[in-house]
């Protein structure tokens, strides 16, 4: 009971974040009728302005104005058909909200204007909303969790790309996410500029299914750069798989933590063995270790003159990620 109440209020306040976009998508159903075209600054500020006073607009949300999932099927068959094949269904279940949550309405707003007139106009369509307003209309049950809680500061999001790029209601390709392809062909329509790296010789497995490429980036938004996922405890993301990498070491190689493991490896895929940025692995170190170079990295010593022996560093250097034993990484 008490953790009901709890969840009650929460639970209100969604539904007042809801039943604000609903009205902002019903006016800008209207000011799309009259302007013809997308998002007008006008739309815009609409908008803001519903968002700074929940109250005052939550009052114009009418149960009346809403007709179910039911009658909308009557002459959607083939909408309900993708519909009914997802999850999205569950919501009519929910009576713990008002229609504003349920079934169609939930997403393409009140209906009942429309389902009389069964005129296109009187209904959200999604093809009328800019990337941002659709993506907002999704987000008002879907932001409550670290997963998508910074899309609207996402690098997709920012380059125009919204929800229902990657994401279909009705014409899903992978049924389980409602998904338009599957990985890695989703990403590869846009992403062609990285296909290459995972057809070297040397490559994460992820044309190959072994994992995927949302195992490291968080194609919804998140903190780091390159949209990158952290593991839990807030470090870099390989340490989640390659977990003998994460020490801590009594003696750390500098440059992991410092400029993380890219600094050394591809991480998509190499013409090396080792996902190695260099072919050789001493030019890979002397990049470094030289006296040359702005590093804080001390000049490997003079007797490691480059002849033939001293070339395979790692031969000798074998502990090259960390050392509990060895200052000079000779064994872990
Ligand atoms: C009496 C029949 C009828 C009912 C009931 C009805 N619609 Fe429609 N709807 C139509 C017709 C006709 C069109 C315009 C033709 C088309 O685009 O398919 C349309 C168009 C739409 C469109 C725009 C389609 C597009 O291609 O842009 C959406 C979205 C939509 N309806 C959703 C709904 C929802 C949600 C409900 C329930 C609240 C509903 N409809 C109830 C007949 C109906
Ligand atoms: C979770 C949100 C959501 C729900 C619930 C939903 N739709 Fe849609 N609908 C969309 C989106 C997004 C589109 C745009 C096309 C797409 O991405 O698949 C769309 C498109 C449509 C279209 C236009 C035709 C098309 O396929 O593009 C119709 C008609 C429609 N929906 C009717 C319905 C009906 C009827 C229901 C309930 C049985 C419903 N929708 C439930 C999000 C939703
Ligand atoms: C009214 C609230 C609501 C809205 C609006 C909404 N969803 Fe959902 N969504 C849900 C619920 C509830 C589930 C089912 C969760 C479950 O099964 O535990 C769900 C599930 C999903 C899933 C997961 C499918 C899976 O198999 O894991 C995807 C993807 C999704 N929604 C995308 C969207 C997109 C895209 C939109 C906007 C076009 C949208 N949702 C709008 C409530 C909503
Ligand atoms: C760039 C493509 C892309 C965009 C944009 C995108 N998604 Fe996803 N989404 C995916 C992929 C891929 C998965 C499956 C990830 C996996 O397999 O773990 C997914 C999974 C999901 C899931 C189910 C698993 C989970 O994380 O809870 C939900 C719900 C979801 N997305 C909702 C959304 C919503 C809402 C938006 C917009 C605010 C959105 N997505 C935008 C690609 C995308
Ligand atoms: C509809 C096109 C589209 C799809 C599909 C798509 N992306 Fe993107 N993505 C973009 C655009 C546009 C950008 C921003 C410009 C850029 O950096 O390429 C971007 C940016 C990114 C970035 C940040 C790049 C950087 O330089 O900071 C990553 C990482 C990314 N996408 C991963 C993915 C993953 C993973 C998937 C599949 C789940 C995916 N994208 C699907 C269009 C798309
Ligand atoms: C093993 C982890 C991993 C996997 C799997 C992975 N990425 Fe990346 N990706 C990274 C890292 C790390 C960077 C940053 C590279 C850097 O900073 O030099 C990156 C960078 C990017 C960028 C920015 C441009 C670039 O090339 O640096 C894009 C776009 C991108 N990845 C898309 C994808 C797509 C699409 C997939 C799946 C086909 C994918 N990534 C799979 C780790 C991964
Ligand atoms: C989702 C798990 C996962 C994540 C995250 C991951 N890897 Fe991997 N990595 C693997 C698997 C599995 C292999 C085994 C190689 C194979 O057979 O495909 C591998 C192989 C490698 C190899 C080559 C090993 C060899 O013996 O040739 C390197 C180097 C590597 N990963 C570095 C990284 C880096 C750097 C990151 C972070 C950007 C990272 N990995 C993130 C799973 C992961
Ligand atoms: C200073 C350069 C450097 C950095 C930084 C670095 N590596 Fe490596 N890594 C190497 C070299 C060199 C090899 C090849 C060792 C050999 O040939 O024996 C290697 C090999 C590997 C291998 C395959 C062999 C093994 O030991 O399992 C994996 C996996 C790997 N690295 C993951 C990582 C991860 C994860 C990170 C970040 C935590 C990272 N590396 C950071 C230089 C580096
Ligand atoms: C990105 C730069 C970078 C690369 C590449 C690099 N190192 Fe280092 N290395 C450092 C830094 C910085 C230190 C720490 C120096 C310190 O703490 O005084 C270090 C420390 C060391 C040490 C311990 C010496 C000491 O005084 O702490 C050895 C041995 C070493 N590196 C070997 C290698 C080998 C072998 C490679 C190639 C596989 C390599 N390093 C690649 C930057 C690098
Ligand atoms: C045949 C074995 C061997 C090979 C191969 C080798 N080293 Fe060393 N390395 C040593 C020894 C021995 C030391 C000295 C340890 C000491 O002074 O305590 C050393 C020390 C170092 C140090 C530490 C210098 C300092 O001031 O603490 C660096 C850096 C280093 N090596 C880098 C490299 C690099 C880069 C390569 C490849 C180009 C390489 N080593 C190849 C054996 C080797």
């Amino acid at each position: 009971m008490l953790g009901n109440k709890v969840r009650n209020s929460s639970f209100a306040a969604l539904v007042l974040a809801l039943i604000v976009l609903c009205y902002a998508g019903t006016k800008l159903q209207a000011n799309e009728k009259g302007a013809g075209t997308k998002a007008t600054s006008g739309q815009k500020a609409s908008q803001d302005k519903n968002n700074k006073s929940p109250q005052a607009e939550a009052t114009k949300v009418d149960p009346s104005q809403y007709v179910g999932a039911e009658t909308c099927k009557t002459c959607h068959e083939d909408a309900a058909k993708g519909y009914e094949k997802g999850p999205h269904w569950k919501t009519a279940l929910d009576k713990r909200h008002g229609p504003e949550w349920q079934g169609c309405e939930s997403c393409h707003g009140p209906g009942k204007a429309h389902a009389e007139s069964a005129d296109p106009e009187k209904i959200i369509r999604f093809g009328g909303l800019s990337r941002e307003e659709s993506s907002k209309r999704c987000l008002s049950c879907h932001e409550f969790g670290e997963e998508h809680s910074n899309f609207l500061r996402s690098q997709h999001l920012k380059n125009n790309v919204g929800c229902v790029d990657c994401h279909s209601v009705h014409n899903a390709k992978v049924n389980r996410q409602l998904l338009k392809a599957a990985q890695p062909a989703l990403c590869y329509t846009c992403h062609q500029e990285v296909k290459p790296d995972f057809s070297k010789p040397f490559h994460h497995r992820v044309n190959e299914g072994l994992i995927n490429c949302s195992n490291c980036h968080n194609q919804h938004g998140g903190f780091l750069g390159r949209q990158l996922r952290a593991t839990a405890a807030q470090d870099q993301v390989c340490f989640s798989c390659h977990t003998d990498k994460s020490g801590p070491f009594a003696w750390e190689h500098a440059p992991i933590k410092t400029e993380g493991c890219v600094a050394c490896h591809t991480p998509h895929g190499s013409n090396n063995p080792r996902l190695l940025k260099r072919s050789n692995v001493n030019l890979l170190c002397l990049e470094c270790h030289t006296l040359t170079v702005d590093v804080p990295a001390p000049n490997a010593p003079s007797f490691h003159n480059q002849a033939q022996k001293y070339q395979a560093c790692t031969m000798c250097h074998t502990a090259i990620h960390g050392s509990n034993s060895d200052h000079d990484f000779f064994k872990p």
